[in-house]
């Protein structure tokens, strides 16, 4: 079946007792066993529960795992990830990664013994200098949060697999809908479903994608064990965001290359970076590794303060920390998403303080840009 065909119906059967065409929430914490050693399957919530069943199998199929595990956040997701992992052992990441990771990997993970490297994942020159006799992983976030920095994955899935290290990349700013990671050679996706895979802004979630079974066996055991399995309300959310990812992403695709073009020859913007330009520095790897460019953009409005006047002035656009939902929203990653990293080391990975990232949305394109226009005026 088609993608589309998938998202609609794979975990999403109708209900066996009703007929009921979209599946009921089950609002429960505990399953009744009918006899010792005789359940239908169920025993308890945290362990798991039908909705986070059905969701999981929807999420597998997309990104073409073995399996998948759903989190009450992107970052449980990657916690659950990290907890592959063994006291000495060393990660290699992307350098720009989402600030939540820059914060759990130097502020809590550090704390158990394990060791991490920020490396520029697009140049793999770098990756392999940075491999170590005790480095087990690589975590890739293509393209990065906010900078846009585009990994070539068959390239370092290759690299990793030569070296028995276990590729993890982050496909939150894509969705399964515009990048498979597993099919170009990684082992473990990460998700923040709280972004596209949802797409509405109203629940958060994540999920690990796995591609055998004894890694399937590991993150199912964090799961269980750790209680980080995301609630039967909000997996019945992401259900019912996951079945329009593909009309969703393809008007995020238009609409993100529309505003890209926009203010790319904007006189008051300085620099846009979006994998769709021409001008990207790996604008052929992410033609040849996505099947579209998205919705993300980040663009530099020079000083801090042209980026605040612009900020404060948009109407359409919410100003806001999220990404990936049907609204247009917009941050400023040195104060908000990425203030966690400290300000030298967002200088040396890009992000300046007039960086402004932008999700488009799907509302109708000429209303964004009309809005941009305006704010873009007052600075
Ligand atoms: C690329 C990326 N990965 C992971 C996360 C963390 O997800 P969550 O906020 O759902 O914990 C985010 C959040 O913004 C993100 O942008």
């Amino acid at each position: 079946m088609g993608f589309s065909t998938d998202a609609i119906h794979v975990g999403q059967e109708p209900d066996a007792l009703t007929g009921s065409i979209v599946a009921p929430i089950y609002q429960t914490s505990t399953y009744v066993i009918e006899e010792m050693g005789k359940s239908k399957g169920y025993d308890y919530a945290r362990t798991n529960h039908p909705n986070r069943k059905a969701l999981e199998r929807t999420i597998a199929k997309l990104e073409g795992g073995h399996a998948a595990y759903v989190f009450t956040s992107g970052m449980a997701a990657i916690d659950a990830v990290f907890r592959l992992l063994r006291p000495g052992d060393h990660t290699i990441l992307s350098q720009s990664v989402y600030g939540g990771v820059f914060r759990i990997t130097t502020q809590l993970l550090v704390q158990f013994g394990l060791e991490f490297s920020y490396v520029d994942t697009s140049n793999l020159e770098k990756v392999r200098q940075a491999i170590k006799p005790n480095t087990k992983m690589i975590y890739v976030e293509t393209p990065t949060n906010p900078t846009m920095i585009v990994t070539d994955l068959a390239a370092v899935a290759k690299l990793g697999h030569g070296r028995n290290l276990t590729v993890v990349v982050d496909n939150t700013f894509l969705s399964p809908y515009l990048q498979q990671p597993l099919a170009l050679g990684a082992d473990i996706v990460v998700h923040s479903m709280t972004k596209f895979l949802n797409g509405h802004s109203d629940c958060t979630g994540g999920a690990v994608i796995v591609s055998t079974p004894e890694q399937a066996q590991k993150i199912y055991f964090v799961q269980r064990s750790a209680g980080a399995g995301l609630a039967p309300m909000d997996c019945f959310l992401v259900s019912r965001g996951v079945k329009t990812l593909a009309v969703r992403m393809d008007r995020h695709n238009s609409n993100g290359m529309a505003v890209a073009n926009y203010l790319a020859v904007h006189p008051k913007v300085k620099h846009v970076i979006f994998p769709g330009l021409a001008s990207h520095p790996q604008h052929e790897i992410a033609k040849k590794q996505q099947r579209g460019f998205g919705a993300m953009i980040s663009f530099d409005l020079g000083p801090l303060e042209s980026a605040k006047k612009f900020l404060n002035h948009v109407r359409l656009c919410s100003l806001a920390e999220s990404l990936g939902g049907v609204e247009t929203l917009i941050s400023l990653p040195a104060l908000m998403t990425h203030a966690s990293i400290p300000p030298e080391i967002q200088m040396q990975i890009g992000i300046t303080q007039g960086l402004v990232r932008l999700s488009v949305g799907i509302e109708d394109i000429e209303d964004i840009i009309a809005d941009l226009d305006q704010a873009l005026a007052q600075i």
